[in-house]
Order: structure tokens, then sequence, then C-alpha cells
């Protein structure tokens, strides 16, 4: 087995981004585009993955944290060669080392890993690809026989060169035995004044060493960011194959332009998704469920034939089969409903369980709640579960029906199969089949007379 050094390249500024956020930490599908990059070296189990960073490093640090990377910095950037050099001491127990962008997120474990399968310890590999218009990329030379013979950057580059279309996308795999060699001879006699990691292809060239290239899968794989333009195009790009996928899996989308996933979906076929939703974290979504428009799923478990109406934003909670919830509903962390469950509109749940069968229609708000089965909760009812310094539990029992209007100070527990009076503030606990109320006698007052002006 080779030993496989990964080093990503991120200490550039990003100036064009006209941002204070890092370029490298600026989102594609909610997920830092450094972040991908990292996530995909990972996929080809590299013995190390180093980041070479310059600009607010700690900020860079701080927001990838958990991940198993060797941070380097490079104060100053002198060029990608020089980038590449600082990182040398880490390298030393490396046969090959894959050089990555870290502005270019969209790069594919498949074609990572036919580079690298096509290249051998010995020998030097190079990621090309061909574009319409390769304006600002560096050139890949050839001679007679095809053969690579170095790389030349656009400001370098003779009017004859710059009519090549094969680009450098930035992506090689380089051998460690010349590696330090190479790096040590470079120079910055061109027309930035850089150290070019480029310039090592001819030096390969020029020795011998065998140059294999290969091409990305997709062309959007080696696009860079380098303006908010092409962070935008490239999020497109990202939930058009989304949505692609999903397509082929059997899910309805409404409109596959109108669809973002920022995180990990899990889905059965059969799901129908309306326009504009957006599904976050990790979610599952089982077989005929139906979201509706404008939806917000963050780490969301539905189980079958679900329907969520449009305009709910639902978090961290799962809901049972054949439930309705919505249309504007706000299911806060912590809920989890049994089958059947009618949650409607303008009605807000937090840590609350609610059984079989039981509905909470209209215009509550139901915290830190057992709600047993087959429940009638009515329009207003509130669960005053906090009193500014705890929190306190609300049981309702199975067949409970709650007036509307009701307020629930917890604690309190309400029996099996209890009435609650519509208009009740209950502080006691509400014995089980019986109707309790709290209520002020309603009068009238015969003599009233409108108050007179002035
Ligand atoms: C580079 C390549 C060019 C290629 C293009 C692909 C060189 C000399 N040129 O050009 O052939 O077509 O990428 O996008 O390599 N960086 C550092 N330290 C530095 C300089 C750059 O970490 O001192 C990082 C940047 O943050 C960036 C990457 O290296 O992630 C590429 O640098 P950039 O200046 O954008 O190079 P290009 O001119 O685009
Ligand atoms: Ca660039």
């Amino acid at each position: 087995m080779n030993r496989l050094h990964v080093v990503i390249l991120a200490a550039g500024q990003g100036t064009r981004m006209k941002s204070e956020l890092p370029k490298v930490l600026h989102r594609i599908a909610g997920k830092a585009m450094l972040r991908w990059i990292v996530e995909e070296a990972q996929t080809l189990s590299p013995e190390k993955i180093i980041v070479i960073h310059g600009h607010k490093g700690e900020q860079v640090k701080e927001c990838l944290a958990d991940l198993p990377i060797t941070w380097i910095e490079q104060a100053e950037q002198l060029g990608t060669g020089h980038a590449v050099q600082q990182a040398l001491p880490a390298l030393k127990d490396a046969d090959q080392v894959l050089v990555l962008l870290g502005d270019t997120p969209m790069i594919s474990e498949d074609s990572l890993r036919e580079l690298c399968d096509n290249t051998n310890v010995d020998q030097l590999g190079l990621l090309t690809e061909f574009l319409d218009d390769p304006t600002g990329m560096g050139r890949i030379l050839r001679d007679k026989q095809r053969k690579v013979t170095g790389i030349v950057e656009q400001k370098d580059a003779t009017i004859e060169q710059l009519e090549i279309n094969e680009i450098n996308t930035g992506i090689m795999l380089l051998p460690m035995q010349f590696l330090p060699i190479w790096l040590a001879a470079l120079e910055n006699h061109n027309a930035q004044n850089e150290f070019y990691l480029t310039d090592t292809i001819a030096m390969a060239a020029e020795q011998q060493v065998a140059i294999k290239t290969s091409h990305p899968l997709e062309p959007e794989e080696v696009m860079g960011v380098n303006t908010r333009r092409q962070l935008a195009y490239l999020e497109r790009y990202y939930q058009q194959s989304v949505a692609n996928a999903l397509l082929d899996e059997g899910v309805t989308l409404a409109d596959p332009e109108r669809f973002d996933l920022r995180g990990e979906l899990n889905i059965e076929p059969d799901v129908t998704i309306d326009i504009n939703v957006i599904i976050k974290g990790e979610c599952h979504i089982a077989s005929g469920c139906d979201i509706g428009a404008n939806v917000i799923l963050k780490n969301v478990k539905l189980a079958e034939n679900v329907k969520v109406l449009p305009n709910s934003v639902l978090e961290d909670c799962s809901i049972g089969a054949n439930s309705h919830i919505g249309p504007f509903a706000r299911i806060r962390p912590g809920t989890e409903t049994g089958e059947a469950v009618k949650i409607g509109n303008f009605v807000e749940t937090k840590k609350a369980k609610i059984g079989r069968g039981s509905k909470v229609s209209h215009l509550s708000y139901i915290g830190d709640a057992n709600i047993g089965e087959q429940v009638n909760v009515g329009a207003g009812t509130i669960t005053c579960n906090y009193d500014g310094v705890n929190k306190h539990k609300t049981i309702i029992e199975d067949g409970a029906f709650i007036g509307s209007d009701t307020q629930l100070i917890a604690p309190v527990k309400i029996g099996k199969g209890a009435f609650i009076g519509a208009g009740s503030s209950i502080s006691k606990d509400a014995p089980a089949n019986k109707l309790t109320l709290s209520r002020g006698k309603q009068q009238t007052i015969e003599h009233w007379q409108l108050p007179k002006k002035g």
C-alpha cells in the first residue's frame, strides 16, 4: 500500500468574495467548502490530511475542529509551490502527495480515485479538463507525441499557448521521492513573482518521470469558487444533482429547481415534495409522505403517509404514520407523536409526546407534555410549563377532552377520559371521567350605560 498524504491549499484570501468570512468557510448546501473537500479526501483513507491555512486561520480551524486535520500555516502567500513547501516537514512518511484546492469543493470521490488508480508512486498524476473558455487557468503543454511537458500560467503564456484549452485543475498527485528536490528548485521569476507548484511538471518531464493525466467526471467538479456568483452556480449544480437522484429514486418533486437539501436525506419511494422545501441535518422520510410548500425539516423522522401541510417548520422530532401536521405548525425539538395524530395551524409543540389518534388542531402551545391516545386538545390551549425558573410537566391521559382556551398550569395531570370546560385555568390535577372547570361566573349588568364623552 502506498502511503498517501493529502495537502489542501487554503491560504489564499479570496478577496473577490468581498467577505469577512474566509473564502473556504463559505458554504455549499449548508456545508463549508473546505469541509466538503476534507470529507472527499477522507474517502481515500489517506494517512494524513494537511490543510495549509493563512488568512484568518484561527477561524477556519475552529470551524473544522472536529475533523482530523494537520494544520500548517503559510504566513505569507508566496505561491502554490511555496504553500506545499511549508508542508514538507509533515510529509516525511508519504509516498504520494495528493494536492487539492480549498476553493474547489465539488471534486468527487470517483474522480480522485481514478487519478490515484492511474498513477504509480514513481509517476506524476494530473487532473486536467478541456474548457471552451480556459481564461485564467494554467494551460497543459504537450509535445508532438502528446506527452505532457509542462504547465504555463495564463499570465505567463504566449498568444499561441493561450489557445490551448486543456487546463490544469490544480489537483495533482505528486511522487514524494522527487517532490522535495523539485520544490527546492522552484524560482519566482514569472509574471506574478510567485513560486508556482505547476513548475514542478516541467521538472518531472525533463527527468523522464511519467506524467499521467485523467479528467473529472463532470466539469463542475473542478470549478473553483472565487466569487459569490460561482458559489451560487455550484450550489445549484449540487442541488440539481440531488434533485435528479431523488427523481430517479421514485420521489416526486413539484419543481426540481426549488428543492434544497442541506444535510443527509434518507427517503423512500412515493414521497411527494412540493416547492421551496428545505431539508437540513439528517432526515428520514418514509414512503407515502406528502410535504407541502415552504416546509422546513431539520433532523426529522417521518413515518409512512405523513402529510406535512404548507409553511410548517419541524425540528428534531419524529412523527408517527398517517399523521397530519400544519399548515403553519411549529414542531420543536423533542416532539414525538404516535400514529394518526393531527397537529393543526398555529400550534407549537416542544418536548411533547402525543399519543395515537390525538388532536391538537388550532392555536396551541404544548411544551413539556405527555399526551395519551385519543385526546382532543381544544383551540387555544396552553401548557404553562415555565414558572420563570423551572420547567414543569403536563400529563394528559388517554381519551381526555380539553375545552378551548384552557391553561394547564404545570405540574398538572388530567386523568383518563376527563373533560375540562372551555376557558379554564387548571392548576390542580383533574380526576378521570369527570368534568372539571374553573371559570368566573357570567353576569350581565342590567342598568349599564355607555359612558358619555368629555
Ligand atoms: C492555480 C494554478 C493553475 C490552475 C488553477 C486552478 C498555480 C501556479 N496555478 O492558479 O495552473 O489552473 O489554480 O484553479 O498553481 N494558495 C495558497 N498559498 C499561496 C497561493 C495559493 O494556499 O501562496 C491556495 C489558494 O488559497 C487557492 C489555491 O492555492 O486555494 C490556488 O491558488 P490561486 O492563487 O487561486 O491560483 P490560480 O492563479 O487560480
Ligand atoms: Ca484560483
